[in-house]
């Protein structure tokens, strides 16, 4: 139990508040004209981009333009920068320049505002004599819409392989990249993953677990030096929230599995830093109030509403341990249900609940679609199996499981034994780390989705591996769907499992978790989401390799979903 007195809203947002963000913006306004004389008074440090450009966080009139200087030494840089319908650049829309410095680490950004709706740009910084590569970013659209289509990726871990992912996404044509969070780890350079990392050339940087500004600030850069990421970001604007890895692993409001207070500090410090390395590295527009930090809409026409949420920093309470509700090896499944159900435990807090609850009610789109960090479908697995996965038991026990369940679940109940029934009714959620480990509040937005007749798609990250599947409420109401999609690198189950048992469970777990309708336990890749007025579909699609530098997508792995906006049902 923690003596420390509990976290408020207040400290939580310290050093993230508004108007701390404020200097992060660092350049000017589209159409404003800068101060010339302020700048012309100014000796600009040279420096060069060496971390690319991105834009984010397109509005249907403005977008968030991004770079970074690397200066020959400290000091302030003065940087232009363009906005043209053209690639060549010979009509400039709109310009302006401003400068950085150290105290947002030579990071530059821009909203560019006053642009049309639903239109591609092309954008450049230019500094002395030093010219950025060429961006292309699209703002959203308005009025009647008939399609939209996003990249959705999350979980890229540069230790753990090669960002394939981020370079096949480069050369699809989305309207935008929504990131769903694990932008960065923050490991050691021995720590998660990091197996190959030496063979392959992708030692993180720095060496330590990151805990300073400083640390931060280092691996942001060492991620934006990769070239499939800056071509991920050239190509299209990105929309992005945090997970835990932006700061520590399974991160909540008042601290995180992998930060120990009596040895790593403060951790109101470390998230401040991490945080504010997050805004300067990433094309995130700072927040207009305190309220919304990260969780915020943004609308593509009148097709759909998507919203951004945090689960991780404004409400989320500690997450159940397992280890907590133990009966000799076994898991005491009463027990941790009636942690998991506990009706006071909140995964949004209740600013993010009532505010998305809201957004759901005025939304008069054709979809209302929310981009999160953890799976909100149900995911129960029957208790030796669970064990094996999420607390490292026996996995021989664990496959054993597996199969005498599915086994169990195709026969009638009435000619199923009391073990196969046992085994059946001891279902508990594989992740309490996820929506499964909040159940009260989960059952509280569903119903009040399903009150709504709302027409739900959640987007999720997280969890390294493809989960589809049917949300429902408790009563067993279809109410939405879920597409939960791999990572960019990070390892998934096959990694605790081996491949072969991943393909055992994979195979098995579709027959034995009613809501889920497919699982890839195995592959590394990326959902491609599009929208159109009567139903969405989303593509699962997966890299050959993450430790070749050559890759292929695996045709025979991909997948197609369609789904009905009418019935919301998945085939
Ligand atoms: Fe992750």
């Amino acid at each position: 139990m923690s003596k420390k007195p509990r976290f408020t809203r207040r400290t939580i947002v310290k050093g993230i508040t508004a108007s701390s963000l404020l200097p992060l913006l660092g350049g000017n306004l589209a159409g404003c004209s800068d101060s010339s004389d302020r700048l012309a008074r100014v000796e600009s440090v040279p420096a060069d981009f060496n971390h690319g450009v991105a834009s984010g966080d397109p509005l249907s009139d403005s977008v968030i333009l991004w770079t970074r200087a690397t200066p020959e030494r400290d000091g302030t840089v003065v940087i232009g920068w363009e906005l043209a319908a053209d690639d060549s650049f010979d009509d400039i829309l709109a310009s302006g320049s401003d400068t950085t410095n150290a105290s947002v680490d030579y990071t530059f950004k821009v909203d560019a505002q006053g642009l049309a709706a639903g239109t591609d740009y092309y954008y450049r910084f230019k500094t002395g004599d030093k010219v950025s590569a060429t961006g292309i970013t699209r703002t959203a659209p308005t009025g009647a819409l008939g399609s939209a289509s996003f990249a959705v990726v999350s979980c890229a871990n540069y230790p753990a392989g090669y960002f394939h992912v981020y370079r096949d996404i480069a050369s699809r044509d989305v309207d935008a990249v929504l990131h769903l969070g694990d932008y960065i780890y923050e490991y050691a350079s021995d720590g998660y993953a990091s197996e190959v990392a030496e063979e392959l050339g992708r030692v993180s940087e720095p060496a330590h677990e990151l805990l300073s500004l400083e640390d931060y600030r280092t691996r942001y850069a060492q991620y934006h030096s990769d070239m499939d990421l800056q071509a991920c970001h050239e190509a299209h604007p990105f929309i992005v929230v945090w997970d835990d890895h932006e700061i520590a692993d399974n991160t909540w409001r008042d601290g995180a599995e992998n930060h120990d207070p009596d040895t790593e500090g403060d951790f109101s410090e470390r998230r401040a830093a991490a945080i504010q390395a997050w805004y300067e590295w990433l094309p995130v527009r700072p927040p207009a109030t305190e309220r919304e930090i990260i969780y915020r809409r943004h609308q593509y026409g009148d097709l759909l509403d998507l919203l951004m949420l945090d689960t991780r920093n404004v409400g989320r309470d500690q997450q159940v341990d397992y280890n907590d509700h133990l009966a000799g090896e076994a898991i005491d499944v009463d027990s941790a249900r009636a942690a998991i159900g506990d009706s006071s435990r909140s995964l949004l807090g209740r600013d993010q609940l009532d505010w998305l609850k809201g957004q759901l009610t005025d939304s008069t789109a054709r979809w209302q679609v929310l981009g999160q960090q953890v799976i909100m479908a149900r995911l129960a697995l029957p208790e030796p199996l669970t064990r094996g996965l999420a607390l490292g038991g026996s996995l021989e026990q664990a496959v054993a499981a597996t199969l005498a369940t599915a086994a169990a679940k195709n026969k009638p109940p009435e000619e199923r034994t009391p073990e196969e029934q046992a085994l059946l009714d001891s279902a508990i959620p594989l992740n309490t780390d996820a929506w499964d480990g909040y159940d009260f509040e989960r059952e509280d937005l569903l119903n009040h989705v399903a009150q709504l007749q709302s027409r739900l798609v959640v987007l999720s990250g997280d969890s390294h591996n493809t989960w589809v599947s049917q949300l429902t409420t408790a009563d067993g109401t279809p109410v939405g769907v879920e597409f939960g999609g791999s990572s960019i690198s990070s390892p998934g189950v096959e990694q605790v499992a081996g491949a072969d048992n991943a393909a055992v469970i994979a195979l098995f777990a579709t027959n034995l978790v009613d809501d889920l309708n497919f699982t890839n336990l195995a592959d590394r890749g990326y959902l491609l989401v599009s929208f159109t007025a009567e139903e969405v579909s989303a593509k699962c699609l997966y890299v050959s390799s993450i430790v070749e530098p050559d890759y292929t997508i695996k045709q025979e792995l991909e997948k197609n979903f369609v789904v009905p906006r009418d019935t919301l049902l998945l085939g």
